[in-house]
């Protein structure tokens, strides 16, 4: 099953609350919420507060993306605003395990996500403390960017290596066009923004969406 995480960066913020109860409606499977500081990539975006007024909105899995370089800092304050998920970065300077402990240990799923440029050996071995690897597909920071194909080698091994065993998400340039090459790598979850919320009809492009990756998909079975 392929799940549809549309990244609430590309909607537009003065009607945010609307644009994710159109999404959740039109079948979203987790909402993605991408947390910048200026200092992990060049923008910001949002953090805490904004989370906990967009949690009532729809009862869909919220997960925090943290492009952040100090997470530890901030993770509890995430988890009280309602997430479901934490994504830390393999990048930072803490130890990424221990801060995957700090997230479950405070009731969250975690996972941990990789820049273009870390190779995968970084988590391969640290994967089995978390339910999620993200794959970047674009370097973080903005949406709509090209889709780097090159990065999909990274799900490879993640699926030799793991099996099923763990949900393997794409992030950055996600399209009809290039869903279907992450699901054939082995992706399980697609992050998408401009791609769902630059459309003129959101709904109609994640199911546009959905049928490129789940047709992809029964050529795998
Ligand atoms: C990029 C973010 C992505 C971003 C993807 O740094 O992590 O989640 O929203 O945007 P698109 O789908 O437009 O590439
Ligand atoms: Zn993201």
């Amino acid at each position: 099953m392929i799940e549809i995480c549309p990244s609430i960066l590309s909607a537009d913020f003065s009607r945010l609350g609307e644009n994710i109860h159109t999404v959740d409606l039109g079948g979203a499977d987790q909402i993605h919420l991408d947390v910048m500081d200026g200092h992990f990539v060049p923008n910001i975006t949002f953090g805490p507060p904004l989370i906990k007024s967009i949690r009532p909105v729809s009862s869909k899995p919220y997960w925090a993306h943290l492009m952040i370089s100090e997470p530890e800092k901030y993770i509890k304050s995430f988890i009280k605003a309602g997430v479901d998920g934490i994504v830390i970065h393999a990048e930072v300077k803490a130890d990424t395990v221990e801060l995957c402990k700090l997230i479950h240990d405070n009731g969250c799923d975690a996972g941990i996500s990789l820049n273009p440029a870390t190779p995968i050996e970084v988590i391969l071995k640290i994967l089995k403390h978390f339910e999620r690897a993200l794959i970047m597909t674009v370097n973080p920071g903005f949406g709509g960017q090209k889709f780097m194909s090159e990065q999909l080698d990274k799900i490879v091994r993640i699926r030799e290596n793991y099996g099923n065993d763990i949900d393997v998400e794409v992030d950055g340039g996600i399209d009809v066009s290039t869903a279907p090459m992450a699901v054939k790598a082995g992706a399980n979850m697609l992050v998408a923004g401009s791609a769902i919320f630059r459309k003129a009809d959101p709904v109609a492009a994640m199911t546009a969406l959905r049928r490129a990756a789940e047709d992809a998909e029964q050529i795998l079975q």
